[in-house]
């Protein structure tokens, strides 16, 4: 097989969609296993490329964020503290091999172009925090509201309110990861 390039959906892949359930508690156990499987595997592997990449700022915003969202797992587990150690999702773990089929090439892809690797990760990392604070985490705040578990909508509130802010600490990160490659090209062609 060719080794020429990580794709931005090949980075996509590696993001498991916490899934909601009739059962309120089943929806929390997914929602942990989501969220630490971030903590755990995922952004830390961000992390890992950007410092290959030799971006130290990036990595730590991607060890920043990979720690707000073990935060969200432990905010929840508060209220449901029977979860234990959750299933891995179906969908975990195909981000789990997804993410492990990348990692084979992945340092010598790093190598060959690594601010593609890295500008892909950034894009990609919107796309997951825009998901799960637009999409995923409302509906599981508003299944809460609909049972009158107002606590655990609250959670959930609270962690659509933190995901935006990945949001935004993404984009603003892309927005100055691109204006520099731009002026570096500017100066490159002078
Ligand atoms: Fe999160
Ligand atoms: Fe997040």
């Amino acid at each position: 097989m060719e080794k020429t390039e990580i794709t931005e959906e090949m980075i996509f892949d590696c993001f498991a969609a916490a899934c909601k359930s009739n059962d309120m508690a089943k929806t929390a156990e997914s929602f942990v296993d989501v969220e630490e499987y971030e903590n755990r595997v995922m952004y830390p592997e961000f992390a890992r490329w950007a410092s290959k990449a030799g971006y130290p700022k990036l990595a730590t915003l991607f060890r920043k964020v990979a720690g707000e969202e073990k935060l969200h797992a432990v905010w929840l587990r508060e209220l449901y503290s029977d979860i234990g150690t959750p299933q891995c999702g179906e969908d975990t773990q195909r981000a789990i091999n997804a993410l492990e089929t990348i990692r084979e090439n992945c340092d010598e892809l790093i190598a060959l172009n690594p601010d593609s690797v890295v500008e892909k990760a950034l894009v990609v990392a919107i796309r997951v925090e825009e998901r799960e604070s637009q999409d995923i985490y409302p509906h599981f705040r508003d299944q809460a509201l609909d049972q009158q578990d107002s606590k655990t909508a609250e959670v959930y509130q609270k962690v659509i309110d933190s995901e935006s802010q990945h949001v935004h600490w993404f984009q603003a990160a892309l927005n100055d990861f691109r204006a520099t490659q731009t002026q570096i090209m500017a100066h490159s062609s002078t």
